[in-house]
């Protein structure tokens, strides 16, 4: 039954669909509601439900508090189903004018190995699923769960999700990825969710920073500042040691006849050839010392994130509102 969710404060409200949970539901209606992973881990999308009844979908979110759990009251967005009309407190900032979400299934077309414990996954979509460089989808895998994956490609048509795995030991999405025949199945995908997408209306220097299979975004970023030939754009790709490297050649060939561009693989331990040894961090405030002007996006492991953001605002004086990152929680 299709209920429908009110924003006390604006008084305004939207329609939500059986499945859909109160974000995708608000984002699809065009309103602009806090949120960052859409996967119950990061606690942006939380607000206070005033009446009304919610199916919680993972009910140990690590998005919501003990506090917040005894205290009751407060629910993830990204994580309730709304089972009657429901009334919520919650910021709403100006809409944007960014691709809404949507559910459909999805073919697996195919599935290779990048690296050890990377896959790259090409998806199919039966509606088309426009999105920007930059975002991700939330893929459902019947009777294993649901993750959130970042596009590495650029969107032509909505017809093709190209993604990047990070095969976790013992997880139980990315492990279906590795260990099971799923060419030809059909998954679920919802989105295109994310905030970190790229700003191509400016010409200002595009720093893209990622951490294993941060890669994804950030790769899908930089083909999309490079094709426009007008920015500037550094591409830092830091991974543990030799197993690990991949795309050595596709950032090659991005840099290969535009100046403009400049790519580098960084490898933590016995770098290879063509690559550079050292931490991404370090990499990048050794050649950047004054972000100041410049776009910053990164992705990849939180811990890594957080470090390289606390660096860059000390040492790299980076403008604060133009810091794009997903923490891959
Ligand atoms: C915005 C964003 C983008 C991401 N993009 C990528 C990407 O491009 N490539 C990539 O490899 N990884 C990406 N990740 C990480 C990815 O979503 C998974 O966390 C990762 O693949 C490990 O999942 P797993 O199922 O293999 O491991 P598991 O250990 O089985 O699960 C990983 C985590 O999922 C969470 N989880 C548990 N139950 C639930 C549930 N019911 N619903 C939702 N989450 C649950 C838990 O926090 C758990 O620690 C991204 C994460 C975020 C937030
Ligand atoms: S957006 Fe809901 S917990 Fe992160």
């Amino acid at each position: 039954m299709t209920v429908e969710a009110t924003v006390a404060s604006t008084g305004e409200a939207f329609a939500c669909h059986p499945g859909q949970t109160l974000l995708m539901a608000g984002l699809r209606a065009g309103l602009n509601l806090p949120y960052e992973c859409a996967s119950g881990a990061c606690g942006s999308c939380r607000c206070k439900l005033i009446d009304g009844e919610v199916e919680t979908l993972w009910a140990d979110a690590p998005g919501l508090s003990d506090r917040d759990r005894r205290r009751g009251g407060t629910i993830l967005m990204c994580q309730s189903r709304p089972m009657t009309d429901v009334r919520i407190d919650v910021r709403v900032r100006e809409p944007i004018g960014i691709p809404r979400p949507l559910s459909t299934v999805a073919t697996v077309v195919s599935t290779r190995p990048l690296t050890p414990d990377m896959m790259h996954i090409t998806l199919a979509p039966a509606d088309r699923m426009a999105f920007l460089p930059g975002q991700f989808v939330i893929v459902k895998l019947d009777g294993v769960g649901q993750r959130a994956y970042s596009m590495a490609n650029v969107d032509q048509g909505g017809r093709q999700l190209e993604l990047i795995v990070k095969v976790k030991p013992g997880g139980a999405v990315s492990g279906a990825f590795a260990h099971r025949h799923l060419v030809g199945d059909r998954v679920s995908v919802e989105g295109p969710y994310g905030g970190a997408y790229y700003r191509r209306d400016c010409e200002r220097p595009v720093v893209g920073i990622a951490g294993g299979s941060g890669l994804a975004p950030i790769w899908s970023i930089a083909q999309a500042a490079a094709a426009g030939y007008r920015r500037d754009v550094h591409l830092y790709f830091g991974v543990n040691g030799p197993r690990d490297v991949c795309f050595l050649d596709e950032m090659q060939r991005l840099s290969t006849g535009n100046s403009r561009v400049k790519t580098h693989l960084i490898v933590r331990d016995d770098a290879p050839a063509r690559t550079r040894p050292g931490l991404v961090g370090d990499a990048v405030i050794e050649d950047l010392s004054d972000l100041t002007g410049a776009d910053v996006y990164m992705a990849g492991p939180p811990p890594m994130i957080d470090a390289i953001l606390g660096r860059l605002v000390t040492e790299s004086r980076i403008d604060s509102d133009r810091v794009f990152f997903d923490r891959f929680c």
